[in-house]
């Protein structure tokens, strides 16, 4: 199948072209700045440098490739930077979107969207697919707007909801549990919040999930994500005995006193079990993700 995939430079993005490279897919893999990969040795490998919110070359891009599938990772995906930079986000992650659908639609390819527990207000926890989206920050809000434009596509989408993604970085910037390590192997101090809930994703289920659907073709919403619910700081405290370090400088805070400019969900997590039933998702647990990325 010829997959088009955004945000291959990104972290999700990059797992999502190996694990597709490994199902023998035909892979177009896209991002705005040149290719960091060492995939260009793979024949069914090729690199488009593309911003997607720029209609005419997104276009061009497609003509070429002629999808039979999408898989939309990139985004502008952090929290802070959305709130700080509004139109850049919405130009992003909405406008962006959008684009892309539009392209697709004259290829019928099946969509596949990122999204996040960011879109829930943090009052529930444990989201089901069902529940009602009502973002506390402007990310959120982007994410829930293009959701929407997402299922008003008429040639088939599927929304991969995931929620804090782990794991070895392949390339391209790390992730808060690579950060952490480095922190307390340099006993750095460091506040870490210790009232929000999550369930942390280890980065190569989330691929493997997204795979699962790609090859069942599943439409609708998918919750993607790990089994075990932890806050922030239970996850550092994970990592500080991984690396055998107890005298860290890594101290526990609450959200109120932890500041920072966007609104986060407090509790926020995603029940899988729809995901383990229809796409017989199978994650592991975060001790063994844990393992996988800090070995
Ligand atoms: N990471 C998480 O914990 C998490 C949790 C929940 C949901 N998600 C969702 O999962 C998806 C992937 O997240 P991630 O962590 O992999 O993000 P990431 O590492 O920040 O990667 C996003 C990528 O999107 C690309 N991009 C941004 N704007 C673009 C544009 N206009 N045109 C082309 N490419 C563009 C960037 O490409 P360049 O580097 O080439 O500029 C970047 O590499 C996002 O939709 C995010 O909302 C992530």
């Amino acid at each position: 199948m010829k997959v088009f995939v955004t945000g291959a430079n990104g972290f999700v993005g990059s797992y999502v072209v190996a694990q597709l490279l490994a199902d023998g897919h035909e892979v177009y893999a896209s991002s705005r700045t040149g290719d960091l990969s060492s995939f260009n040795t793979n024949k069914n490998y090729r690199f488009i440098q593309v911003d997607f919110s720029d209609p005419f070359s997104l276009h061009d891009a497609f003509e070429f490739v002629q999808p039979d599938m999408v898989v939309h990772s990139g985004a502008m995906s952090k929290p802070d930077d959305c709130e700080l930079k509004q139109s850049d986000a919405f130009d992003t992650n909405v406008f962006g979107t959008v684009q892309l659908l539009l392209n697709a639609e004259a290829y019928k390819s099946f969509f596949i969207y990122l999204s996040t527990d960011f879109i829930f207000d943090g009052n529930k926890g444990m989201y089901k697919e069902e529940d009602k989206p009502s973002p506390v920050s402007y990310y959120g809000k982007t994410k829930t707007d293009a959701e929407e434009a997402v299922m008003e596509y008429q040639h088939g989408w599927a929304i991969v909801r995931t929620s804090f993604v782990y794991g070895k970085p392949l390339y391209g910037r790390g992730n808060f549990i690579t950060m952490i390590a480095e922190k307390i192997k340099n006993r750095q101090p460091f506040n870490v919040v210790s009232d929000q809930l999550r369930t942390p994703t280890y980065v190569a289920d989330l691929a493997n999930g997204i795979a699962a659907i790609i090859k069942q073709k599943a439409g609708g919403v998918f919750n993607i994500a790990g089994k075990d619910i932890l806050t922030p700081f239970e996850m550092s405290e994970a990592v500080a005995a991984y690396l055998d370090v107890s005298d860290h400088l890594l101290s526990p805070v609450t959200k109120d006193e932890f500041k920072e400019l966007a609104q986060r969900p407090l509790k926020g997590g995603l029940d899988i079990n729809k995901a383990i039933s229809e796409l017989q998702y199978q994650p592991v647990s975060f001790s063994e993700g844990l393992t996988d990325t800090l070995r």
